[in-house]
């Protein structure tokens, strides 16, 4: 059996075995995890980023309920909640109640009962969050009855994430969970939130490195990132005297300009925002082109400044992208997700995968650290419902 079925079976089983048998046929939605090639940091900046879905998932398989209460249950964490509409709950439970909440204020959503079985490893910075979400909304919407286009279910995760977990994170992870194709990676734009389906020119996967450092982005220095990016922006405002909205009003020239008014601190924040929209646009070209050193070329330097210029890197994230730089085949490595722990993405041949999966294998517990683990990830869709393809 695909792994894709193992799991969907899983969260069929975990439906029956939390909540009994039924007659019903649930309706089961399964949504992947998501690496973002380059442009990282940017999306709450109105800015360009170049995510892609990977083959690890969340699937929820769900069934209507006669009251409006929802019950879900965990077949990974082996743990069941029940909410209402007004309750607020915590933990993993929050991210379902607040994705349940935000439907809930433009239309009728029933209550359900829900079973969660994921691989997606949590806390490594692939966006298991999103994952849940948007698998989540997907039966949510299915059982309502109603027609939400992938975008306005993107949207309602985004905000959900937002009022309901408090991370001031910006559109790139619900976009790519939502609304990426097979075999292509997403182009989107944040400012205006249109998108391109970038097809690979070629057979390319990911080899992900989870440092087993986790990162709490709740608790760690990435609402302080978005706080020093808004203040840039002021400085940025007052010293050019013209309406500067976002970083993505500035280019390299402006910045450098007024880098005296910004100081050190904000002048590097602005620069690693400022540059990396750049490359974005040079790693989108690349891939279409089929050129795969050049987008290696973007990720290392788009590493290089998140480490030095945002300092959102730590230690275990800088070895895993120099040794996975350092392998043979490998086109570049960087920093995925929010940092300060989590995963490195590199882009390899696809042929050659597992070769490399296992040359990496064996260093990394010397080199990055004893948690560290590796596994490969294949260009996948975004979130869909089983069945309807
Ligand atoms: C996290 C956030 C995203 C994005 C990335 C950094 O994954 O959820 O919105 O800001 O960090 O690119």
């Amino acid at each position: 059996m695909r792994e894709t079925e193992i799991l969907v079976e899983r969260a069929r089983t975990g439906l029956r075995e939390a909540f009994g048998d039924d007659d019903t046929d649930p309706v089961v939605a399964l949504a992947p995890a998501r690496v973002n090639l380059v442009g990282g940091h940017t999306d709450y900046n109105d800015g360009l980023c170049l995510p892609m879905a990977i083959d690890r998932h969340v699937a929820v398989a769900a069934r209507p309920r006669d009251d409006d209460s929802i019950r879900v249950s965990s077949t990974d964490f082996d743990e069941t909640a029940t909410f209402s509409p007004a309750d607020d709950p915590s933990g993993w439970v929050a991210y379902v109640a607040a994705v349940a909440r935000v439907l809930r204020e433009d239309g009728d959503v029933p209550g359900a009962d829900l079973a969660i079985a994921s691989n997606v490893p949590t806390g490594a910075g692939l966006s298991s969050s999103a994952a849940l979400e948007l698998a989540v909304g997907r039966v949510l919407v299915e059982l309502a009855g109603a027609a939400l286009a992938p975008k306005a279910l993107a949207l309602a995760c985004w905000r959900a994430e937002r009022e309901g977990v408090g991370v001031e994170c910006g559109i790139l992870d619900q976009f790519a969970v939502g609304l990426c194709e097979p075999d292509a990676a997403l182009f989107l734009d944040c400012q205006t939130r249109e998108y391109e389906h970038v097809p690979l020119a070629g057979d390319v996967g990911v080899l992900v490195v989870d440092t087993g450092v986790s990162h709490e982005l709740a608790d760690s220095g990435y609402n302080d990132r978005v706080r020093e990016c808004e203040a840039a922006v002021t400085a940025l405002r007052d010293a050019t005297g013209t309406r500067v909205r976002s970083l993505r009003d500035v280019d390299i020239d402006v910045l450098e300009t007024h880098a005296d008014a910004l100081g050190d601190v904000l002048y590097r924040r602005a620069r690693h925002v400022v540059t990396e929209n750049e490359r974005v646009v040079v790693a989108r070209d690349a891939l279409k082109a089929g050129e795969f050193g050049r987008v290696g070329d973007a990720m290392l330097a788009g590493h290089e400044s998140l480490r030095d210029d945002y300092e959102v890197s730590c230690p275990e994230l800088d070895a895993a992208v120099e040794l996975a730089a350092a392998t043979e085949g490998v086109y570049g490595a960087r920093m995925t997700g929010g940092g300060f722990g989590g995963s490195v993405v590199a882009l390899v041949a696809g042929d050659a995968i597992e070769r490399r999966a296992q040359t990496i294998r064996d260093a990394v517990a010397d080199r990055v650290g004893p948690d560290a683990r590796v596994f490969t990830g294949r260009p996948s869709g975004g979130v869909r419902l089983l069945g309807s393809e």
